[in-house]
């Protein structure tokens, strides 16, 4: 194990290493004194930096809190729980969110705190795991729900809390990518990225379900949509993506549906519009990218099947992409794996007007990339688990990729989900 000092000096020799406090070391250090063996000696635990370091950050707090476990619900609950007309759906709503929420924040701080040193360290990553003790602090110090009013400044509060994490999934995945070449253990880095993005999304849905049962909109209770129609979700989510790739590519398959096209039920539109666009990304990337001299009449169009049965609902999304190699598929869940760095989209890219677009010059960047820092796909498969279902891929190598997302319904009365 490297020793504390050892750390900071290599750490020093990293570019972005000013962001990096004696405080956030010697945390982290302290913090994982269980794990560093003989290392541990460099820290005494008497160090008062570390002990102010913890009471500034609230840490028997947290701790309390991490002990306690989470309250899940299920999406039947929630929908059930309806709307009162004095509001005391409303008060009751955040009254479980005052207890809920520093608990969940508590487990993803102790998340943090678990992770090797070396990752643990990375000054993006770290700007996250700070994130996680400001919300908890702010959440944990709010005083009791009684009114009306409380309940409306608690829900100021949670509106600008999720905006301030917005990015959190972009800032790990390039906190990752950062230390990447640090990291041997691939299971080590998915439960991490599993856990934390599974259980953000999880308090999301929770805080935005709260914040929409204060709004009227036709057919929802709070974020579930009581009738969804997957088709034209899919199309909205179609449509952007072709857009995307006129304005990365100057060209895009069509995306064609079919199959229980006017299907009907209730389900929470958000992970969706997560997974969808992700999906359908990848699908257009590979068909434009395998296919460099096609003009657009002549590209392959991608499919889109529906099916719906009282259990769950399935999207599969086959493309003429050349599918995926035999050496490359077992490591497209990885977090972090991409083939961007192969792409041909920069090469590619034109605008509107049909003038080159150098992806490399932030004022042409202005339109999010068809591809990242390789979260895509292993976030989605996490979200889908969580939902209690599941995201798998056939290979057609040479030829194209069948994609398969499975969500469970959420009033199905087998083995509900829980949020
Ligand atoms: P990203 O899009 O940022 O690269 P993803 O996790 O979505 O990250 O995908 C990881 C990699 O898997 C892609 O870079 C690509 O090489 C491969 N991939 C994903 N979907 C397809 C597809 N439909 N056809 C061919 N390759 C694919
Ligand atoms: C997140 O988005 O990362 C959250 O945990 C949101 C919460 C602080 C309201």
């Amino acid at each position: 194990m490297l020793s504390l000092r050892h750390f900071s000096l290599t750490f020093c020799k990293e570019k972005r290493s000013s962001k990096v406090s004696v405080r956030h070391l010697t945390h982290f250090a302290s913090s994982q004194s269980n794990n560093v063996g003989n290392d541990s000696k460099a820290l005494p635990q008497s160090n008062p930096s570390v002990s102010s370091y913890y009471k500034v950050n609230n840490q028997s707090a947290i701790d309390t809190a991490a002990g306690k476990p989470s309250v899940r619900l299920t999406p039947y609950m929630i929908l059930y729980s309806g709307k009162s007309h004095d509001g005391s759906h409303l008060l009751k709503s955040a009254q479980y969110l005052w207890k809920e929420l520093p608990v969940r924040i508590a487990h993803r701080i102790h998340e943090f705190r678990s992770l090797p040193f070396i990752i643990g360290c990375n000054p993006t990553i770290l700007e996250v795991h700070e994130l996680y003790i400001r919300a908890f602090n702010i959440l944990n110090n709010h005083p009791v729900i009684r009114t009306p009013e409380d309940e409306a400044a608690y829900s100021r509060l949670l509106r600008n809390l999720l905006d301030d994490h917005t990015h959190v999934v972009t800032q790990l995945a390039a906190g990752f990518k950062e230390c990447r070449k640090h990291i041997q253990n691939e299971d080590l880095v998915r439960q991490f990225c599993d856990r934390t993005l599974t259980s953000r999304l999880g308090i999301r849905l929770l805080v935005t379900h709260h914040l929409s049962l204060r709004e009227e909109k036709p057919h929802h209770v709070g974020i579930i949509n009581k009738s969804l129609r997957l088709k034209d979700l899919v199309e909205k989510w179609a449509e952007f993506t072709r857009r995307l790739a006129f304005h990365r590519y100057g060209k895009s398959p069509d995306i064609r549906l079919s199959g229980h096209v006017g299907s009907s039920f209730p389900y929470i539109t958000l992970p969706l519009d997560y997974v969808l666009p992700e999906l359908f990304k990848n699908a257009v990337r590979a068909t434009i990218e395998s296919h460099p001299d096609a003009s657009e009449s002549s590209l392959p169009s991608i499919h889109v099947t529906i099916a719906n049965n009282e259990v769950d609902f399935i999207l599969r999304i086959s493309d003429r992409g050349g599918g995926i190699p035999h050496a490359v598929l077992p490591k497209v869940m990885y977090y972090n794996y991409t083939t961007a760095e192969e792409s041909t989209e920069q090469r590619l890219a034109v605008d509107p007007l049909g003038n080159i677009i150098d992806a490399s010059n932030p004022g042409a960047g202005s339109v999010s990339p068809m591809h990242g820092f390789g979260f895509g796909l292993p976030t989605s498969r996490a979200y889908a688990e969580y939902l209690g279902g599941s995201l798998t891929i056939q290979s057609l190598q040479g030829l194209g990729t069948d994609v398969y997302l499975r969500l469970k319904h959420i009033d199905s009365k087998h083995d509900a989900f829980r949020i």
